[in-house]
């Protein structure tokens, strides 16, 4: 596995690749490695070609009082971790060659941007966006790979794709999650020991909020407090939202008709956890599957 620093090289590296006729995989992410982003490699690997994954914890992402500082980073382990699963390249830009002096170009995806957690992060999705389209510019993949972990940001970055006219294919996969449902997520590590446990509740409550939705309620403000019932019990959790939205606008539900997205973000202490599931009235796929990210720990949604 090639371990690349610069952006020049990465280029060379992708436009070989493209030229040979091999696909370009790309898997982008902030490092602080679980298993979440070793199912999006293990996706890439199926596509076959050469898989990029980056590393780059972006400042522009994060408001001010946000853990940009105390994100957890350790390159080490990541490329070792990377490199047992597959990937054939790990970018890991730094930060002055992304954004060096003078840089001031932004990309926005406004309406979709505004609702769930983009509310409360204002400046957020902007970033997530500005910086994808200089990875995408800089790896130039086929195909994108990104978990359902973070809904908005899919919808999001698809939007931006079709608007632009990028040529890049976007893959998803499930929610990867510990043994006791919590989201797996490299902030997870922040959670102390107590918080660790009340944070189970956030899954705990989805599952109420879906058992609801399957039981035939399809009224959200039903649904959603089903959910609230769950969170309020745990004295460690304080909801930020609770919300019903229609999949691809974005917008909320007030009834439920083919599908919904149900999503929370929590505070957990001094923890933001975020977390979703789908509500949809076709059986065959709501269903719950576990192990299927490959390891004994891993529940997939
Ligand atoms: P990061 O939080 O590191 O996540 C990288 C990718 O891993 C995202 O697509 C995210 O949805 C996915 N992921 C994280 N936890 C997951 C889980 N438990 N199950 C499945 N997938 C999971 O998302 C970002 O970084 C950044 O915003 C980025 C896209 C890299 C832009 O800076």
């Amino acid at each position: 596995m090639m371990v690349v620093n610069n952006i020049r090289k990465m280029r060379d590296i992708s436009a070989r690749a493209r030229g040979e006729g091999g696909r370009v995989v790309f898997v982008p992410t902030m490092g602080s490695l679980h298993e979440g982003h070793l199912s999006l490699l293990k996706r890439g690997a199926d596509f076959g070609g050469l898989l990029v994954m980056s590393i780059f914890v972006n400042p522009l992402q994060f408001g001010p009082g946000e853990d940009y500082l105390t994100y957890p980073r350790d390159i080490d382990r990541d490329t070792e971790m990377a490199e047992d699963a597959g990937a054939d390249v790990v970018f890991i830009p730094n930060e002055a060659e992304i954004y060096p002096e003078g840089f001031q170009t932004s990309v926005d995806v406004p309406f979709l941007g505004r609702n769930l957690c983009g509310h409360f992060r204002p400046h957020h999705f902007g970033g997530v966006t500005t910086v994808l389209l200089k990875l995408f510019n800089i790896v130039e993949p086929h195909v994108a790979i990104f978990g359902e972990k973070d809904y908005q940001q899919i919808v999001i970055v698809r939007r931006m794709v079709s608007d632009l006219n990028l040529d890049i294919e976007i893959d998803t996969v499930p929610v990867v999650r510990e043994r006791d449902g919590l989201a797996m997520s490299s902030r997870n590590g922040y959670l102390k020991p107590d918080e660790r446990m009340a944070a189970g509740a956030i899954y705990k409550a989805l599952l109420a909020g879906k058992s609801c939705f399957d039981s035939g309620s399809r009224d959200a403000s039903i649904i959603i407090g089903e959910v609230e019932d769950v969170l309020s019990v745990q004295p460690m959790v304080s909801i930020q939202y609770v919300k019903i939205c229609d999949l691809d606008t974005l917008e909320d539900v007030d009834t439920i008709e083919d599908g919904a997205l149900l999503a929370v973000a929590a505070m957990v202490g001094r923890t933001r956890l975020i977390d979703n599931c789908k509500l949809y009235t076709t059986p065959e796929i709501d269903s719950c599957t576990d192990g299927s990210a490959g390891t004994e720990r891993a529940m997939v949604w």
